[in-house]
């Protein structure tokens, strides 16, 4: 084996290729702000004002990334997340403003509830038979109306994040009828109830006031639960299927890209902190660090990666040839 091995071997026998084209990129755009504002649990990542989305979003597709996935902190929320799908709310304006200036960038948005209601969950809570949840048709409507606007804007893709029941379908029709067939769906299919996402309810604003996630996302023990999730969203009419949180759950990934669609594993808030704190503390090396965990999601078979470090990665890969 180890005449393989050799540093000159080595690189033309390597499997997986990571490439700028495999990532996308989280960014988090704030209708409260002017400044950018710098998220204090994941260091290095900022909340950006709507004036700034244009130029951030051309800076990266300058560097080669082709991919960002918008999630947007609104000036108000309320029980229904009226703002979540206004015409003038902060995602449209940013994905407007993003097409005009770099019209090549995929624009994807996350399309869901918990960043504009104002108890935090999902999508449209009532009472049930085990006492206050999270409505499952009543929320679908909902996430008609959010997508049908972000695809006015211009979003190349939505991506719905809420775990409902026949979400994805509900989302394919009222897409079609509104003329948006061109509008790709990239869904959360398979999202566990992580304890990963700490960092992401601080950068988002968009913790609970009450209950847990635990009714709509996927208990982490659970391997079959988790691919019959992503197996539905595949019927239903999903174009790209995901796997969230990723790195403890690549063994789920590999078996999801066997149902033959495009997989994306989302390296979530609280993997990217974990990497980010112990090599600030000079634990670990981050850029080995995180092109190792990027590389192994690759090859996991992920399709593309959504990671907080996506920014970091033209410059590393430079620096390797
Ligand atoms: C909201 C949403 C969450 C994340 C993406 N969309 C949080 C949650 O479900 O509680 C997590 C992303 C991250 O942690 O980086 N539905
Ligand atoms: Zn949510």
């Amino acid at each position: 084996m180890r005449r393989s091995r050799s540093r000159t071997i080595q690189p033309i026998l390597q499997q997986t290729q990571l490439a700028l084209t495999d990532l996308v990129v989280p960014l988090f755009v704030d209708e409260n702000i002017v400044k950018n504002k710098p998220i204090t649990s994941m260091p290095g990542q900022f909340r950006y004002s709507l004036n700034n989305i244009d130029s951030i979003a051309k800076n990266l597709c300058d560097d080669g990334l082709r991919a960002i996935l918008l999630f947007g902190i609104p000036k108000n929320k309320d029980p229904k997340a009226t703002s979540a799908y206004d015409k003038q709310g902060i995602v449209q304006k940013a994905v407007r403003k993003i097409k005009e200036v770099v019209p090549d960038m995929v624009v994807i948005t996350d399309v869901c509830a918990c960043e504009y209601t104002d108890h935090g969950h999902c999508g449209i809570i009532g009472k049930t038979r085990c006492g206050t949840d999270l409505l499952n048709d009543a929320s679908l409507e909902l996430m008609n109306r959010i997508s049908i606007s972000h695809a006015e804007a211009g979003a190349d893709v939505v991506a719905p994040s809420c775990m409902l029941d026949g979400m994805v379908g509900s989302i394919r029709s009222a897409l079609d009828e509104e003329e948006h067939e061109d509008v790709l769906i990239m869904s959360y299919s398979t999202k566990f109830a992580s304890a990963y996402y700490g960092p992401f309810r601080e950068a988002a604003d968009s913790g609970y006031s009450f209950g847990d996630r635990t009714t709509y996302q996927i208990n982490p023990a659970n391997a079959r639960e988790a691919f019959l999730e992503s197996q539905l969203d595949a019927g239903e009419g999903a174009d790209i299927l995901m796997v969230k949180p990723v790195g403890f759950y690549l063994d789920v990934l590999a078996e999801i890209a066997t149902l033959g669609l495009p997989v994306a594993g989302f390296q979530v808030s609280g993997e990217y902190a974990m990497i980010k704190a112990a090599s600030q503390k000079g634990w670990i090396k981050e850029k080995e660090a995180v092109l190792e965990s990027l590389t192994c999601i690759k090859r996991a078979g992920a399709d593309l990666i959504i990671t907080y470090f996506a920014s970091d990665v033209p410059r590393w890969l430079n620096e390797k040839s």
